[in-house]
């Protein structure tokens, strides 16, 4: 790539984790709305879950996520009751038990609860839904003081995927960001994991963090890959401080320039590569025999909230202060301070904060832009074929796209789109041009590269 380009395209663009993005999510839809949608939902529809727990013992300063620090673990058990209800209650407007066939829980840090309240949530879950045999169940662990009793009982509530999160191995950038995680501590996580019979790990990695250099993302990439993880997930540090100002602890002098992040994106990427991972999406690296790679083969690969996923089904409920849930009839969003959404729970409301109806243009583009991101290629006239509508109307994308193609970002063959390997970093600024709902200088987004 190069760097003149990277420097041109270095704008502030959304990770389309939906479309349309959630600056796009409005209020008037509500609880009435969304018990509406739930209630429409076919029966024989599988569904996926998504559980966000909202809490953390400290916190990491470069953190993007939605939650809190807490002291005392007062707050967290009467969270979790509030979950249980609200799982009752949403299982109530389904109706019979329904299918799932993903379960998510996400956070902040959901492995802050103990080791009877994981049970207990699992327990909930597995009476008010039915796990397809083949149910994939992911959960996101801070790796941090965690005693293998907790590990035993995630266990013991069925997780199949642990998702750990490592940043960086380097004490120098770990003190940087306010997050001390000797090496032994997570391979004993991942192994004692395995030993419990949850085989399945991902691993986050970051760059673009405080003090990191080239050569110690190599460090970080050779000491992950010890401990075998089927997959890697690698995020460029996305920093926001005008939005979570805890960042600005972070000094601005030790952060890598666009040149040097990407020289540590590529030194990652060539690293994870040369051991047989496959680069999957934007930040995802998958071994040759996972179920993203084939996903990823069989053009199956999915965008949600989460990332990339294997997960098809069209409606995925949110559960818990924050999450954001996804249905055929569009995105919905729960309150986010823990009391708003608690009250709307104990009011026997779902807790909707905000939310988006999707129209059929709306479909339409949100496939065209999950194909950009998944598979860096789209036919978009194939893909307006199986809405029924016409791709005129994307014209305007494709004008856009001219001088995107004149820097080598995307090649347009008719209606076939194709971003080239060396321009993937990039697939966000190709897919923005179908977001119709973009203005320029949004400032809610973080950068491209
Ligand atoms: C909810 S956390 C994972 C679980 C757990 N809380 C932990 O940190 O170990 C999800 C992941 O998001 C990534 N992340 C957090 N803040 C980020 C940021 N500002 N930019 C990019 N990635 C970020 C980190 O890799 C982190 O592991
Ligand atoms: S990165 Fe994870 S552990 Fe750190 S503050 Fe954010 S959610 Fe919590």
């Amino acid at each position: 790539m190069v760097k003149g380009i990277l420097e041109k395209y270095d704008r502030l663009v959304p990770r389309y984790t939906s479309y349309p993005t959630a600056p796009q999510f409005k209020e008037d839809v509500n609880d009435a709305v969304y018990s509406d949608w739930l209630s429409r939902l076919p029966e024989d529809m599988a569904l996926s879950l998504y559980v966000h727990v909202p809490f953390c013992d400290t916190m990491c300063w470069f953190c993007g996520c939605n939650t809190k620090i807490i002291n005392r673990y007062d707050p967290v058990e009467a969270y979790l009751e509030t979950l249980l209800r609200e799982i009752d209650l949403i299982a109530d407007i389904l109706g019979p038990k329904r299918t799932v066939s993903h379960i998510h829980w996400g956070g902040g840090s959901p492995t802050i609860l103990k080791p009877e309240h994981t049970r207990k949530l699992g327990q909930a879950l597995h009476e008010r839904f039915q796990f397809s045999e083949s149910a994939e169940f992911a959960v996101e662990i801070d790796p941090r003081d965690l005693g293998d009793d907790s590990l035993q009982a995630l266990a013991d509530a069925g997780i199949t995927r642990a998702s750990l999160g490592v940043q960086d191995v380097n004490p120098e950038v770990q003190h940087a960001v306010n997050r001390i995680q000797p090496v032994e501590v997570t391979r004993h996580v991942i192994e004692t994991l395995r030993s419990y019979g949850v085989e399945r790990v991902n691993v986050d990695l970051m760059y673009g963090l405080p003090y990191q250099t080239v050569a110690g993302i190599k460090t970080n990439v050779d000491t992950v890959l010890e401990m075998q993880p089927d997959r890697v997930s690698l995020f460029g540090y996305a920093h926001v401080p005008w939005m979570k100002t805890h960042q600005k602890r972070i000094p601005d002098d030790a952060l890598p320039g666009r040149d040097e992040r990407h020289d540590m994106m590529m030194e990652a990427a060539h690293g994870l590569m040369s051991q047989g991972y496959r680069w999957i999406g934007l930040d995802h690296f998958a071994r040759e025999d996972d179920a993203m790679t084939r996903a990823l083969d069989s053009g199956e690969l999915h965008r949600n909230f989460q990332g990339y996923t294997t997960d098809p089904c069209p409606a995925l409920i949110g559960l818990g202060a924050s999450s954001i849930g996804s249905l055929p009839q569009g995105y919905i969003q729960n309150h986010t301070p823990v009391r708003t959404w608690r009250a709307a729970i104990e009011a026997g409301k779902p807790g909707i904060a905000k939310g988006v109806v999707l129209d059929d243009d709306d479909r339409l583009r949100r496939a065209i832009i999950e194909r950009l991101m998944c598979d860096l290629h789209v036919d978009v006239k194939a893909v307006c074929a199986t809405y029924g509508l016409s791709p005129d109307t994307l014209m305007p994308a494709f004008d856009a796209l001219q001088p995107v193609q004149a820097d080598g970002v995307c090649t347009i063959d008719g209606w076939v789109i194709t971003i080239p390997e060396e321009s993937r970093i990039l697939m966000r600024t190709v897919a923005a041009a179908f977001d119709k709902y973009l203005s320029p200088d949004a400032q809610r987004h973080s950068r491209a590269v």
